[in-house]
């Protein structure tokens, strides 16, 4: 069937596309380092070769230079020094809120700051390197509201995990031209996103992924990460996909890593991984068998070991130079930061101590906290206003409830260290505007059931002369289990989500819903909902009741939780929109949490999904009001250009000065040959971002790029061959509010203008 449309078309220029992929130039020092690498690596024995292999790397005294090193530390938000002294940036699903590429480099760059100057301290005391390489950022999708870990990533999105995760690599590892500042591992490769289901653990799941979803979906950000972020190192992940485990997968760390995106750094396994591709994956009925696989496949590092290599060495399963391979592509990055060089060589060897956890580096993780806040509801007030911001001057009674106001640690998300110096809780936060003695804390009931603390009368006494009540609620990160093992959980918390763990549902925990009902049916209170959580939460009941007149999400916000403060009262204005879809509570019932298939009915992530959702993707009230203008193509007419812009106005029109994200959205509408049923595409894309800030009455003009590789899908077509092609046809482009329609043909790319109003097919 042929399409063809009666449109009025203004055909602007000529484009050529490129649906092939570029191969990242060679760094011209890379030789060097790499020569350098190899003479380290035949200096070495066979058995220290082998040592050097794993996580732990061991010291090998009598080669200068050849210290101990532990490869692993953490850096997802701060680093996790659990010797104390670092800051604590809110967990990366609230960094990615604030959908700032700037803010994402800065925070990177004081990360980076510290673990440098965290090293420098250890060096100068007689210790071993440490903190120099992170395994950071997580730039999974978070493709199931379920998942456990889905707090660590920046969301649901591959435009935006693309974006930041390059923006973060940047910050961690510097932009010296000789040096590493730190190096940066961007994880888990590949298609991880579930820790268990029906008993399945995530070490043993088999992620069925589509050429589609792989290409679209689940490999972006880690292309990105790769080309341009040009990370020093890739972590491959505890699943297989497709059937072959990712740390043994030569399709996926040699065909698509190596030879598509140009990688030149070192593949380290996840904690385990490695022992997982034998058990429980039965690659192979030997372990040294399925150790040996890895390290051919690409595998370079295993963390925590790799204890059978020897015995794969010995019965010839593994070449000596397979093992060269794998150490000179690590020993090229520990060249790079500098292990081997004088110290006086290396800029970043000078970062003092003094360096760790300063004012400018905690008032920037307040910063980052204040722009992730996102405002859900705010209740019209009367003639005079919204719910929120409260006025400090007029209340006389506060009343705070819920745990994670006072207690700091249920703030910080998974993955951290101790803070320096004393944090500042909620309570505190909120005491400081408004005057210790107006306001009263009350513990409410812990998130679970049955281990309830304060009881419901009690919260209902202290509320019942309130002027407003501020609930602490949702579900806090510190039931992970490996912060249990380092005891930096409580003992009261239970263990509700984290690694190791997916939620059943999206509910609130039932004590906090009863205790929000109590407070709503007994008492005339205002109820402000502030959440604090790692993945999206289904509150149908708090968007419905009129006694909960304001809800915001801080996540899980790290030691600047004082910005809720500053939001509530109005010294800022919330800006943070949401970096994932909060679905309504039948979701979970609706779709399998192993089903990688993002089409899967009723769709997975505002790209996919058909239902409507609780609250979408990109959603966030402000304090003020912006109006948007018609977007227009820019420039009107270009040549053989494969860069339109789009340009917007934008104006606070409201009374405050305040932060806006602008997303701009492309939908395709008709497609100019085959039906677009039959493409499968998403329904919606991310195409680009960017955060401005207006004072109240200004306005500005705001250009967003627009390359035709926009315009591009992947598409399956009828013999299974899965390629990025140019969607000709109509496209929906928005922005807020507005949208403008394009036509994209074989001849380039205009304005669109349904003739009549209607669209003609015959
Ligand atoms: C390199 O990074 C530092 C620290 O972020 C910054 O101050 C400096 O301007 C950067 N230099 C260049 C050339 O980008
Ligand atoms: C899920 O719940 C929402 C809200 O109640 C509703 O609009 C939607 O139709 C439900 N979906 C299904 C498939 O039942």
């Amino acid at each position: 069937m042929t399409t063809e449309w009666t449109l009025n078309l203004k055909l602007l220029f000529a484009v050529t596309l490129c649906g092939s992929c570029l191969i990242s130039p060679v760094d011209a020092d890379q030789e060097d380092w790499t020569k350098r690498a190899h003479d380290l690596c035949s200096r070495l024995s066979v058995t220290e070769k082998l040592s050097q292999l794993n996580t732990p790397a061991a010291a090998v005294p009598q080669e200068q230079g050849f210290a101990a090193f532990n490869w692993w530390s953490e850096a997802l938000h701060g680093i996790n020094n659990q010797q104390g002294g670092g800051t604590i940036f809110p967990q990366p699903l609230g960094l990615a809120a604030t959908f700032n590429r700037a803010l994402l480099r800065h925070v990177a760059d004081i990360i980076s700051t510290e673990a440098r100057a965290f090293n420098n301290r250890q060096i100068a005391a007689g210790g071993d390197p440490r903190f120099l390489n992170v395994f950071s950022p997580n730039i999974n999708i978070f493709r199931d509201p379920r998942w456990g870990r889905g707090s660590e990533t920046y969301g649901e999105d591959p435009y935006l995990t693309s974006q930041l995760g390059v923006e973060y690599v940047k910050g961690l590892q510097g932009n010296d031209s000789t040096y590493l500042k730190i190096s940066a591992t961007c994880k888990h490769f590949a298609a991880y996103s579930l820790e268990q289901e029906d008993g399945i653990t995530r070490k043993a799941f088999d992620a069925q992924v589509s050429d589609k979803d792989l290409q679209e979906t689940y490999l972006p950000a880690f292309e990105a990460c790769v080309r341009e972020g040009q990370a020093a190192s890739v972590m491959c992940s505890y699943n297989a996909v497709n059937g072959v485990p990712a740390c043994a997968n030569p399709d996926l760390l040699q065909t698509t890593l190596r030879e598509q995106w140009g990688f030149g750094g070192f593949v380290v396994s996840d904690c385990g991984a490695v022992q997982a591709t034998w058990w429980p994956h039965k690659l192979t009925e030997e372990e040294a068998e399925s150790q040996a696989k890895c390290l051919k496949a690409g595998c370079d590092m295993s963390c925590t070991d790799y204890g059978k290599l020897k015995e794969a060495l010995e019965q010839k399963l593994v070449d000596e130079s397979e093992i060269d391979r794998a150490l000179v592509r690590s020993l090229t990055i520990r060249l790079r930061l500098g292990m081997f060089d004088p110290s006086d060589a290396v800029p970043y060897s000078t970062i003092p101590p003094s360096m760790i956890g300063t004012q400018d580096h905690i008032e920037a993780a307040t910063e980052a906290a204040r722009q992730s806040i996102v405002l859900l509801k705010n209740d019209k007030e009367g003639a005079d206003g919204h719910a929120l911001p409260l006025t400090a001057s007029s209340l006389t009674k506060v009343i705070v409830v819920g745990q994670p106001a006072v207690q700091t640690e249920l703030l910080f998300g998974n993955y951290y260290g101790k803070p320096a110096g004393k944090v500042t809780s909620p309570l505190e936060a909120v005491q400081a505007v408004v005057g210790a003695d107006k306001v009263a804390w009350q513990p409410g009931p812990h998130i679970v059931a049955g281990n309830a603390e304060g009881s419901i009368d009690d919260v209902v006494r202290a509320a019942e002369d309130a002027d407003v009540v501020l609930f602490f609620a949702g579900i806090t990160m510190l039931n992970e289990r490996e912060c249990k093992a380092t005891d930096q959980a409580p003992a009261w918390v239970p263990f509700l989500e984290g690694e190791g763990l997916d939620r059943h549902d999206l509910n609130l925990p039932a004590s906090q819903l009863d205790t929000l009902q109590g407070l709503a049916a007994r008492t005339d209170a205002k109820i402000v909902v502030i959440l604090i959580h790692g993945g999206p939460l289904a509150i149908e009941w708090l968007q419905a009741s009129p006694k909960v007149t304001a809800i915001l999400t801080a996540w899980m916000p790290g030691q600047g939780a004082g910005a809720i403060a500053d939001v509530l009262f109005g010294k800022v204005s919330p800006s943070g929109r949401l970096p994932v879809t909060f679905y309504h509570a039948n979701y979970t019932q609706l779709v399998k949490s192993a089903s990688m298939d993002m089409a899967v009915w009723p769709g997975r992530t505002h790209r996919y999904l058909q239902e409507p959702a609780l609250y979408p993707f990109g959603y966030g009230l402000s304090y003020t009001a912006f109006e948007y203008g018609s977007p227009q193509l820019i420039p009107a007419r270009m040549r053989r250009n494969d860069m339109a812009l789009i340009e917007v106005s934008i104006c606070n029109t409201g009374g405050m000065a305040a932060d806006e994200v602008v997303l701009l959205i492309m939908s395709p509408q008709e497609t100019a040959t085959r039906k677009l049923n039959t493409l499968n595409l998403p329904k919606q894309s991310l195409r680009d971002f960017e955060r401005i800030h207006l004072q109240s009455g200004e306005h500005s003009s705001l250009q967003m790029k627009l390359p035709l590789e926009h315009f591009s899908h992947a598409v399956t077509d009828s013999l299974g061959r899965t390629s990025v092609q140019a969607i000709h046809g109509l496209w929906k482009v928005q922005i807020g509010a507005q949208s403008i329609l394009l036509w994209l043909g074989p001849e380039g790319l205009s304005v669109a203008q349904p003739e009549g109003g209607q669209l003609q097919m015959t």
